[in-house]
């Protein structure tokens, strides 16, 4: 048996046999730190540090670290002894998790698919939209993120995600988000199966799809007899006020893939909801009984854990949280920022925001800015990330699609208090940026340091 008394020690070892450019990279970013626990919205280092959670796992944590209902349920299950990954029974704990999910969701959506991942979650809805519809396109709207599997990388229109991995998967086709002539357009042509897109476009910036698109856009899927796909994996689960993105839209989507926050943060899991029909278009015949499935999909333990998550977001009345607290965060912030050069905008639905910076104007802060710019495009982003940890204590990420946009999504069980936090350490570091050149020279010494890695 292996046994490594420090943890420095484990971290060699992810270095030789996992990814040593992780590492490094959070090394240069001052971000790799030793963490010993985590709860609600917290993160404690083993440093004696505590820090403040705003990106939540990119929406992982919606009821916040380690809850202990989930924990409960989680070890109450491994205790029960019950049957597991037998894959020839029928599983009495997804037939629950998916009528509470369908009864949530509302609409159109009766049957679930349960899977261990956001993106199986966008493989499944192309194998089923395929099947439903006999067309094998797929479109999407561009700017979104889908996963970073073969499937769902074929559904992303930024070439960093795509580059170097050869042919992925032929008849897609995006439109632009929000552009319904567009939409129209390649909808008429009767090849797409399906049109995937999420409701608030999470890794592009926390883009809120315009009021009128999604409805506008729903009734054109049908028109042209294409299924209508929201990628809720950041949005579901009440991170936006109500369980689904969809609900503040009025739309009733064919399927909704969620991940992410479904199972507590603590067991991967994701559910494909669906009508009836797209899902007997695969499970047709008795021969066709499992045509598509996934080892671990049903899976005990997920499976409680979604049942818990469920309990608490309920019982805690995080949607609700979720919708009032986002507001006010969004209202501090444009209170603290507005009249900063480098401010746009902060939007966002719920707990779900984004803060996006825009270029200066004013010479002595175009100047830096631009010879960022010049050695990498996320470089300024990745220094307000490494600023607000250092600095502040806070954990964030900017948008993966969208340097210019933090994203600030807590836990929906945060504080008013951390949310305090969280607006006077952004506040700072505006003002930080906009009258100090050390944070420039800093910045630019450490952005030569990142390329030279
Ligand atoms: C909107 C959206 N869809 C799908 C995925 C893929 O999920 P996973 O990483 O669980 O495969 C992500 C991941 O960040 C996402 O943000």
């Amino acid at each position: 048996m292996l046994n490594y008394e420090i943890s420095e020690d484990r971290h060699r070892l992810y270095e030789r046999y996992v990814n040593p450019q992780w590492v490094r990279l959070l090394n240069v970013l001052q971000m790799n730190v030793e963490y010993v626990r985590a709860s609600g919205a917290e993160l404690h280092t083993a440093d004696g540090r505590q820090l403040l959670d705003i990106l939540s796992g990119y929406c992982v944590h919606n009821v916040g670290h380690n809850h202990p209902s989930i924990i409960a349920a989680i070890k109450d299950e491994l205790d029960r002894q019950g049957p597991a990954m037998l894959q020839s029974h029928v599983s009495e704990l997804a037939g629950e998790l998916a009528a509470r999910l369908c009864a949530s969701a509302g609409g159109r959506l009766s049957r679930a698919f349960f899977a261990s991942s956001g993106s199986e979650g966008i493989e499944a809805v192309i194998k089923f939209a395929r099947a439903h519809t006999g067309r094998s396109g797929m479109l999407y709207a561009e700017g979104g993120f889908h996963g970073l599997t073969c499937g769902a990388l074929s559904l992303m229109s930024n070439p960093f995600w795509t580059e170097g991995f050869g042919a992925l998967l032929p008849d897609t086709a995006a439109v632009p988000f929000g552009h319904l002539a567009e939409l129209e357009r390649q909808l008429s042509t009767q090849r797409f199966a399906a049109f995937v897109v999420e409701p608030v476009q999470g890794e592009s910036g926390i883009r809120v799809a315009p009021r009128e698109y999604l409805r506008r856009a729903e009734a054109l899927c049908r028109r042209y007899e294409t299924l209508f796909v929201l990628d809720e994996v950041q949005t579901g689960l009440y991170r936006t006020g109500p369980f689904l993105a969809a609900h503040h839209f009025g739309v009733e989507p064919d399927m909704v893939v969620l991940a992410k926050a479904l199972s507590g943060g603590l067991v991967p899991s994701a559910a494909v909801l669906m009508t009836d029909t797209v899902s007997d278009s695969v499970y047709d015949s008795l021969k066709r009984a499992f045509v598509h499935t996934s080892t671990y999909s049903e899976n005990s333990l997920a499976m409680r854990a979604g049942l818990a998550t469920l309990d608490v977001l309920e019982h805690e009345q995080l949607g609700r949280r979720a919708a009032a607290i986002g507001e006010r965060l969004r209202s501090r912030l444009v209170e603290r920022l507005r009249g900063y050069e480098m401010f746009a905008e902060v939007r966002g639905l719920g707990l779900l925001c984004g803060i996006e910076f825009r270029a200066p104007r004013r010479f002595r802060l175009r100047l830096p800015f631009e010879a960022f710019a010049r050695i990498h495009p996320a470089m300024f982003g990745q220094v307000v990330v490494m600023r607000l940890f250092r600095d502040h204590g806070i954990l964030s990420q900017i948008c993966g699609n969208d340097f210019m946009v933090l994203k600030v999504a807590p836990p929906l069980v945060i504080t008013e208090e951390q949310i305090e936090r969280c607006v006077t350490a952004v506040h700072a570091l505006f003002e930080l940026i906009h009258t100090s050149a050390s944070f420039w020279t800093e910045a630019l010494g450490l952005a030569r340091r990142v390329m030279n890695v």
